[in-house]
């Protein structure tokens, strides 16, 4: 249906006024998030070649880009703010890997809520977020920005942060647009490499890749942005199949779709044409906004003369671009989302931040206890050491352009701020790394990685001093950020050398070591699973970082966090994921080599540490699986059930989890595969039931003619606290 006040806009444009409208522009000055920046914008606004910027912020900045559209092109049209409003905008969260560590989707949501707060306090209409690329390759940096490796999880999450930025009205001035990205497959960037090819069979994008994406069109998603990567030979910008058959046609999305930047003009690079070839591909494709590269402003007119695109075409992108402006209800009132007033009381609160604390907290998963180290005393003696243990560059993680670092809590405050009685020894220890051109390529936002005066042997010799008369010693280590995200990939996914050495040192001083490890991604860590440490798992955790980790170290919050993508035992096992096919030779033993099987010669199949994995400091029982019948029918539902013990000594959060399998079926099963979770909180000797239940719908796949159906058969299944166990019950779906 289409909108009168839109219609009768598209009544009065020029062919050129329309192609304005496609127009992204960013003017720079910020953090650069490409590597060209717009020139002439106010000019371009002026003459009404501009339909969205983005890069500017705040009320007044906002209003005067808006008086600029309004008052002084011919047709006044508002323009669309965008930005990159990835895990939070001035209260910054976790990283979503880290987000999405916490399993918990009300949380997640809330935080996407708090994002639109700020950021539409600040001028901000849309959002490029959330990023739902399924990512099993943990060189690739941006691995960082989504949800992980399972479709299931990845859908859930899409759908909460959808959720929670647009809510249920978007003239409301506190909800934005957001942007399902990187459609399509950006994840499967060939070797890790960012920008790389991507080449995949329809089954795999279909069962595997692309439900997060339609998880957000079902959930109203307004945009959607295209990958850099092809599909099928044709670079997603360009893809007519994506775009328009997929997308618009298959899925039903009726919002508009914006290009990557400069993702159009890089069609040259992929070998497509010139810029007005590639630019004509990409309207006739079905994208309706380009992303600062201008090929279309440049070339369209020309295409419609030559008859390369039609009138019609662009007049299709134009309308979606002006219905979204009247969607936000920036029609009626440009100004909408530039209260002066707004910035002070909704823009890092109190509030806000301590919704930060309560995310960075149930993101962390405890990946190794050792002994009873952990929870800590709050008067211990701790040595703390580490080159993150009291570094403010490094807390926030990657794609925070819109956060202030200075502004983040360091773990040594945090540790002062919960545990004042605490007596605190601090040594840097080391260098997060000692390469100089390794870190003069991550330190292009800001100095993250420091390389300190002192020699290696001086800074460890001081680690060791403080250590001697601590009871306990927290070695604070891992990537900084930037070592992950955007053009971030890594070959090697050890913790750096340099701090490789110093965990060496601490180890065999023989005192209690807990490693607080952060990262934007699963990293190599079989050695250090080997020592005799502890080690908490925290991500990049966001302006609350060391409150955060304090909490935990200290007991405040006993951690719950699960992994959402599996740790490799090497880089040579990648990829590697829980949902990987039996194949025809399964290894019988999953330690043991085997000639002649689906096996290494030199380490085992099983990952280091699974989907799904986390510890708590109490343990967690789980009881006998039982389901209401052995039987599904299609149209049917079964409720399976079982029970959750707390049987250690402190109260806590279990993720429980189902997975099936699917025995036989038309196209390869994958060996497991998450259906359904739920986080319960167990005081301390209680017992739970929990239950799910379990429709056919649930158990459908995309077959062989990509048709989506649950075929009839046997299933087996299991309900534990990881990935990582034996299936225990059956049931028949019947015909
Ligand atoms: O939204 C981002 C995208 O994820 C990567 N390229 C730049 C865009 C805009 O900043």
């Amino acid at each position: 249906t289409q909108i009168p006040e839109v219609e009768e806009i598209l009544g009065k444009m020029s062919l050129e006024e329309k192609i304005g409208q496609l127009n992204l522009v960013t003017p720079g000055g910020g953090v650069a998030t490409g590597s060209v920046v717009s020139e002439g914008v106010e000019t371009k606004i002026k003459e009404g070649n501009v339909g969205g910027v983005f890069g500017v912020s705040s009320p007044e900045k906002v209003r005067q880009a808006q008086k600029l559209a309004v008052e002084n092109s011919r047709l006044g049209i508002p323009l669309l703010i965008g930005s990159d409003v990835i895990h939070g905008y001035k209260t910054t969260f976790p990283i979503p890997l880290g987000l999405s560590s916490s399993w918990d989707m009300d949380l997640i949501k809330e935080t996407a809520q708090i994002a639109a707060k700020e950021a539409t306090a600040d001028g901000i209409n849309w959002n490029f977020s959330p990023m739902v690329d399924i990512a099993r390759d943990p060189r690739w940096g941006r691995i960082a920005e989504g949800a992980g490796e399972d479709p299931y999880l990845g859908s859930q999450v899409a759908k909460a942060m959808v959720e929670g930025y647009q809510g249920d009205d978007f003239t409301a001035p506190n909800t934005m647009i957001a942007t399902v990205k990187h459609l399509a497959l950006y994840g499967a960037s060939e070797a890790g490499r960012d920008y790389n090819s991507v080449d995949m069979s329809k089954l795999k994008m279909f069962n595997e890749y692309l439900p997060p994406y339609k998880a957000a069109v079902d959930a109203g998603v307004a945009s959607a942005m295209t990958s850099f990567n092809d599909i099928h030979g044709v670079p997603a910008s360009g893809n007519k199949w994506l775009i328009t058959d997929l997308l618009r046609e298959r899925w039903g999305f009726e919002g508009f779709v914006v290009s990557d930047y400069t993702s159009v003009n890089e069609m040259i690079a992929h070998g497509m044409g010139d810029l007005q070839d590639v630019s004509a591909l990409a309207i006739n494709a079905g994208l309706d906004m380009d992303m600062v590269g201008e090929g279309f402003l440049t070339t369209l007119k020309k295409s419609v003369e030559e008859g390369k695109v039609s009138e019609e075409q662009i007049t299709k992108a134009a309308r979606r671009i002006l219905e979204a402006k009247h969607k936000l209800g920036l029609l009626d009132d440009p100004y909408l989302y530039s209260d002066e007033s707004r910035p002070e009381k909704d823009i890092l609160s109190e509030e806000n931040r301590a919704v930060a604390r309560k995310a960075a907290k149930r993101s962390f998963v405890l990946l190794k206890k050792h002994e009873n180290t952990l929870p800590l005393a709050k008067d211990a003696k701790i040595a703390l050491v580490g080159p993150l243990a009291n570094n403010k560059n490094n807390m926030l993680g990657t794609w925070a352009p819109t956060g202030d670092p200075q502004l983040s809590v360091p773990v040594m405050e945090g540790i002062k701020n919960v545990a004042p009685d605490a007596k605190i020894s601090y040594a840097k220890g080391a260098n997060i790394s000692n390469d100089t051109t390794f870190a003069k390529n991550v330190n292009v936002f800001g100095p993250r990685i420091e390389i300190s005066e002192e020699t290696p042997e001086a800074m460890m010799e001081e680690a060791l001093q403080v250590s001697k008369d601590a009871d306990v010693i927290v070695a604070v280590v891992g990537e900084a950020t930037e070592m992950s995200g955007e053009a971030a990939s890594r070959t090697n996914l050890n913790i750096p050398d340099s701090q490789k050495k110093l965990i060496r040192e601490l180890v065999k001083t023989g005192k209690p070591v807990v490693l607080v490890l952060m990262s934007g991604r699963p990293l190599v860590i079989s050695e250090e699973m080997d020592m005799p440490v502890s080690i908490l798992q925290v991500w990049h955790p966001g302006v609350e970082a060391g409150n955060a980790i304090a909490d935990v170290l200290f007991g405040d919050y006993n951690p719950s966090g699960k992994l959402t993508a599996t740790w490799p035992r090497n880089v040579g096992q990648i990829p590697i994921y829980y949902r990987m096919k039996t194949t025809g030779r399964p290894a019988a033993s999953p330690s043991e080599f085997q000639k002649f099987k689906s096996n290494y010669l030199d380490v085992e199949n099983t990952p280091q540490l699974p989907f799904g994995y986390g510890l708590s400091y109490t343990d967690f029982e789980y009881g006998e699986t039982k389901a209401s019948s052995d039987k599904l029918n299609k149209n049917g539902s079964i409720t399976i059930t079982t029970t959750v013990t707390n049987t250690g000594d402190f109260d806590g959060e279990e993720v429980v989890q189902l997975y099936i399998h699917d025995k036989v079926r038309s196209i390869t099963p994958p060996m497991k595969e998450l259906k359904a979770f739920k986080k319960i909180s167990l005081k301390k000797g209680e017992t739970k039931d929990v239950s799910f239940e379990l429709t056919a719908e649930d158990l459908k796949f995309y077959n062989a003619d990509l048709e989506f159906v649950v075929e009839p058969g046997e299933f087996e299944f299991f309900v534990a606290g990881s990935s990582d166990h034996e299936f225990t019950n059956e049931f028949t779906v019947e015909e």
